[in-house]
């Protein structure tokens, strides 16, 4: 697929090193706050959070058990009950302390939908990592009990975030600036 996109430039908002540096800090305090566990699960949410999840687990000293669950949203945008499962976790979480790592949290839909799930299917504990936490568009509530940076409602590639599928690569998060801003016929 041509994948073509409108034209545009791509402005560093958060560098790579306030990013890693960032990541250590939560690290430390997920390793305190687990230090008792013995049973942690760290799922990260494909395909966005791979990039921080990757640099998060191996910052991690506590036991660990790594799993991956990818989600879609059936039409264009997000909304209540739209979230479909398109890879399911391999580990059983009854009893375990899982811990979601995302990279996002945008109207809420996605984590509120996978966070349920996990409590619903008797995980001990279920808390939540994002790196990035746009809280002005919120739609349902969502606790982010360990978040990287707060940003504003601007669309934000790298770091694992794309825009029709670039950019996942960037070591560091920027905004896409489209070309005649506002005036665009799409
Ligand atoms: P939700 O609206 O909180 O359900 O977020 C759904 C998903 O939309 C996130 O997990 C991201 O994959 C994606 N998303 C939300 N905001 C952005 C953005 O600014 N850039 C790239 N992807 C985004
Ligand atoms: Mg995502």
């Amino acid at each position: 697929m041509a994948n073509s996109v409108p034209p545009h430039r791509v402005r560093e908002l958060i560098g790579a090193a306030a990013i890693q540096a960032r990541i250590a800090e939560l690290a430390r305090e997920i390793d305190r706050d687990y230090r008792d566990s013995g049973e942690l699960v760290a799922i990260g949410v494909l395909k966005g959070a791979v990039l921080f999840y990757a640099d998060l687990v191996q910052r991690l000293t506590v036991p660990v058990m790594v799993d991956f669950f990818q989600t879609a949203s059936y039409g264009s945008g997000t909304n209540a009950g739209e979230i479909r499962i398109k890879r399911d976790i391999d580990l059983a979480i009854r009893d375990k302390d899982v811990l979601l790592v995302e990279d996002i949290v945008d109207t809420g839909w996605t984590l509120r939908t996978i966070l349920d799930l996990f409590r619903f299917r008797g995980a001990r504990s279920v808390k939540l990592c994002a790196l990035l936490d746009k809280h002005e568009a919120r739609e349902t509530a969502v606790a982010i009990d360990y978040c990287g940076f707060k940003i504003g409602r601007e669309f934000v590639v790298g770091f694992g975030l794309d825009y029709a599928e670039r950019y996942r690569n960037l070591p560091y998060v920027g905004v896409v600036e489209f070309d005649g801003a506002g005036e665009s016929s799409r």
